[in-house]
């Protein structure tokens, strides 16, 4: 398959917390054929490596990218200023699959509530969305989850906000009625939501985040081990073969 690098132009930039910043990129070309749990991989001006930003939302022709400053690249890309020109390759990975005739959880965890945004609109009233967060001030989307109609639950960590406890809590009273759970955030946290899920026999998708490279499936760079049919350990690409799959394929 061949990727192609498009420019695209930044019309809208916000700082939702001190280090997240919120960017509108327009590009009606790839904006119609992104989906729900994909992901791009942003040029960074004098960097060789792109970074992979996950797929916040879509609406019209404009692609919103949700992200936080952790290290240079992307307090680079915090940087660029709105009217200016961001290249990226998109749409990448292998999104979430979306019934939305099933009850469905979608769970997120700080910087892996933005990938859950477009998943859980597509089902508007019909998502029970649980964000946690590590306290008050690091809570972001909330009024987008509210504005598509999600019955919206929030944690923290330290009871500054929302439900004190951990977003397994919440989980625990509304999974017995789920028929599936879409989930992203930290490994820990992903890891305890499959063994809920696998508990109550309930089909649970999980977006992994993995360091990368090339983000195309021509590196090795992101390897995760994976139980094939027979119990046996092979390795994946979270790049190609992912970010999403099945919480019972990985071998936590
Ligand atoms: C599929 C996917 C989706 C993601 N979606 C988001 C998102 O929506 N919002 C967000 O804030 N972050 C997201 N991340 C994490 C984001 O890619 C990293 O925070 C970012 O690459 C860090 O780059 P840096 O140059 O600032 O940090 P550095 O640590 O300086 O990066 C050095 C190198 O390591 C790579 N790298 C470092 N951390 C990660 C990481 N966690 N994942 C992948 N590569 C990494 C960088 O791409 C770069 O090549 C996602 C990661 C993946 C794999
Ligand atoms: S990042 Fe190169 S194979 Fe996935």
């Amino acid at each position: 398959m061949k990727y192609d690098a498009q420019d695209c132009l930044l019309v809208s930039k916000n700082r939702l917390t001190p280090t997240i910043y919120d960017f509108y990129l327009q590009n009606q070309t790839l904006a119609s054929i992104t989906r729900p749990g994909q992901f791009v991989q942003v040029l960074v001006p004098g960097k060789t490596l792109r970074r992979p930003i996950s797929v916040c939302q879509v609406e019209g022709d404009l692609i919103r990218l949700v992200f936080e400053v952790r290290g240079e690249g992307t307090e680079i890309l915090s940087r660029i200023k709105t009217g200016e020109i961001i290249n990226i390759i998109a749409p990448l990975g292998r999104g979430f699959s979306l019934e939305p005739d099933k009850k469905t959880v979608f769970v997120g965890g700080g910087i892996g509530v933005p990938p859950m945004l477009y998943s859980a609109m597509q089902f508007g009233p019909n998502a029970i969305v649980i964000n946690g967060f590590r306290n008050k001030d690091a809570v972001i989307l909330s009024e987008d989850f509210e504005r598509a109609g999600c019955r919206l639950i929030v944690t923290t960590d330290d009871g500054s906000f929302g439900i004190h406890g951990f977003v397994t809590q919440p989980l625990a009273e509304v999974i017995d009625d789920a028929e599936m759970i879409c989930a992203c955030g930290p490994t820990p946290m992903l890891r305890n939501i499959a063994k809920m899920a696998e508990e109550k026999g309930v089909p649970c998708q999980v977006s992994l985040e993995q360091r990368m490279a090339c983000g195309v499936g021509a590196c090795l760079g992101c390897a995760v081990a994976i139980k094939d049919g027979n119990g046996r350990i092979i390795y994946k690409h979270v790049c190609k073969d992912g970010p999403v799959f099945n919480s019972e394929e990985v071998a936590w």
